[in-house]
C-alpha cells in the first residue's frame, strides 16, 4: 500500500530579493488580479505573474510548460475551511509571507497531518486530500506553480491583460 505523502520540502531554489519584493507589492496591488472560480468570496485574490518573473520560473525551476504559475493571497479571514482543490492534485508553494499559518489534512473528518510551512521554501503540497488552513493571522501570499487538470487551463503567456 503506497503511503499518503500530504507535504515535502524541496531543494527548489529560493527567490532572488528582488522578486520576493515585487511579488509581495504586486499582492498588494490591483494590477493582475484573476477571476478564480471561489465565486462570492472577497478574501482570495490570485495574480499572473510579471513576464520576467514567469520566465525566472521557468529557467530556474524543474517545471515544464505544462506548469501554471500564479501568486495567491488570502486576506481578510482567519482561516481556508476544508475542502479539495478541483483544478489540480498538487500544488508547489513557496510562502512569501510570514510563517504562522497551519495546513492540516483530514480523512474522514479525522486530523491526519499539519504543518506550519516555513517562509521563503519551496514545499510540495497535497490538495488532493481534504485540507484546510487556519491561524491566517494576517495574511498568507505564496508563489504556486502547479498542473492543471484541464490542459486548456490559461497560462500566463495566453492570457491578455
Ligand atoms: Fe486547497
Amino acid at each position: 500500500m503506497t503511503e499518503n505523502i500530504y507535504y515535502k520540502k524541496l531543494d527548489w531554489k529560493i527567490l532572488p530579493k528582488n522578486i520576493h519584493d515585487e511579488l509581495f507589492i504586486l499582492a498588494h496591488s490591483s494590477e493582475n488580479i484573476r477571476p478564480t472560480n471561489r465565486r462570492g468570496r472577497d478574501n482570495y485574490h490570485h495574480y499572473l505573474l510579471p513576464s520576467s518573473i514567469e520566465q525566472w520560473c521557468r529557467s530556474n525551476l524543474p517545471i515544464d510548460h505544462r506548469y501554471v504559475c500564479r501568486l495567491q493571497r488570502f486576506f481578510d479571514t482567519d482561516h481556508i475551511p476544508k475542502h479539495i482543490d478541483q483544478s489540480r492534485t498538487a500544488t508547489f508553494n513557496y510562502l512569501l509571507s510570514e510563517t504562522g499559518p497551519i495546513t492540516n489534512w483530514f480523512i474522514e473528518d479525522q486530523l491526519i497531518e499539519s504543518i506550519i510551512i516555513p517562509q521563503h521554501q519551496w514545499y510540495y503540497v497535497n490538495v488532493s486530500i481534504t485540507h484546510s488552513v487556519n491561524h491566517i493571522d494576517q495574511e498568507r501570499i505564496a508563489l504556486c506553480v502547479f498542473m492543471p487538470h484541464d490542459s486548456e487551463y490559461p497560462t500566463s503567456s495566453s492570457i491578455k491583460i
